[in-house]
């Protein structure tokens, strides 16, 4: 598939997927945001990759907010349905994939941006990343799941300042409060992230999709946590990659999983 703002590459069942518009800092536009989703659903249906990486091109910035050019004018409708179409089409669709998608947070990720590192798995900053959420400086607030990630991961106090200041913090401050798992120097994100890659692809892709529907569910209205994991715990023991990781230890050999 041929795609105009993003770029994806892959290599030992890792796939990575660049937002590619620099010159406008990776600004989340509606056709990146339709491009994302068609790219991250093929690549959960890709047997070939089991982990998507997420970064930005450039050494500037991750994505620096949804393109407020394209927004500015909008009335209510339309920005209650660029937020409804957003969260559906890529925020909570990553969030709720199969695969885990690990965050390399290159520069700059503020706004959109930082909601989208957020709706990720796992994220990894290089130590020039700045984050923030600057909406309330523009009149609105964050719209892409950033009030219910943010206080999610580091907590309501924190958030509440993070939103209402519209400030930036630094890769260590975010490292400090959770936000972000790592900081790395910049040359070397990649090559971090693609380690963290290469560790979960030797385990179950059966066991890290149920993982991840179970942690989610903690987070959603209705569900209960615990329940949900006791059914995909119990769905694991009918699985191959189940067989096939049991028997291997009792084997002395490592696992050879299919997924299946
Ligand atoms: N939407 C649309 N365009 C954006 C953008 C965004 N969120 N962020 C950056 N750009 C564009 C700029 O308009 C500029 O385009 P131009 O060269 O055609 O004028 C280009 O990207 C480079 O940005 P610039 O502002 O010149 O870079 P800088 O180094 O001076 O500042 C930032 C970097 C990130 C501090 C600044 O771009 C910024 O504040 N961006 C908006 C962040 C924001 O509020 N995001 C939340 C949106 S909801």
């Amino acid at each position: 598939m041929n795609y105009e703002n993003i770029v994806i590459h892959i290599e030992n069942n890792s796939a990575t997927v660049t937002i590619n518009r620099p010159s406008k800092l990776n600004a989340l536009n509606v056709a990146t945001i339709s491009e994302l989703h068609k790219a991250f659903k093929t690549l959960n249906k890709n047997k070939e990759v089991q982990v998507i990486i997420l970064t930005g091109s450039g050494e500037k910035a991750f994505v620096a907010g949804a393109d407020i050019s394209e927004f500015a004018h909008f009335s209510v409708d339309e920005g209650t349905k660029l937020a409804a179409e957003g969260q559906e089409k890529l925020f909570d669709f990553i969030e709720n994939l199969n695969k885990p998608v690990i965050a390399a947070i290159n520069g700059f990720a503020l706004g959109g941006g930082l909601e989208l590192a957020m709706a990720c798995h796992i994220r990894v900053a290089s130590d020039n990343a700045k984050m923030g959420l600057p909406e309330a400086s523009l009149g609105v607030i964050p719209g892409y799941g950033g009030t219910q990630r943010l206080p999610q991961l580091i907590g309501k106090g924190r958030a509440m300042e993070m939103i209402m200041t519209a400030g930036m913090i630094t890769a260590d401050e975010a490292y400090r409060t959770g936000l972000v798992n790592h900081v790395v120097p910049q040359t070397e994100l990649l090559e971090f992230c693609n380690g963290i890659a290469q560790k979960i692809v030797k385990n179950s892709p059966n066991a890290i999709s149920k993982a991840i529907k179970s942690v989610n569910a903690n987070f959603k209205e209705g569900k209960n946590g615990y329940k949900t994991e006791i059914k995909s715990f119990g769905k694991c023991f009918g699985t191959e990659d189940f067989k096939e990781g049991t028997t291997a230890f009792l084997e002395k050999r490592k696992a050879v999983f299919t997924g299946k």
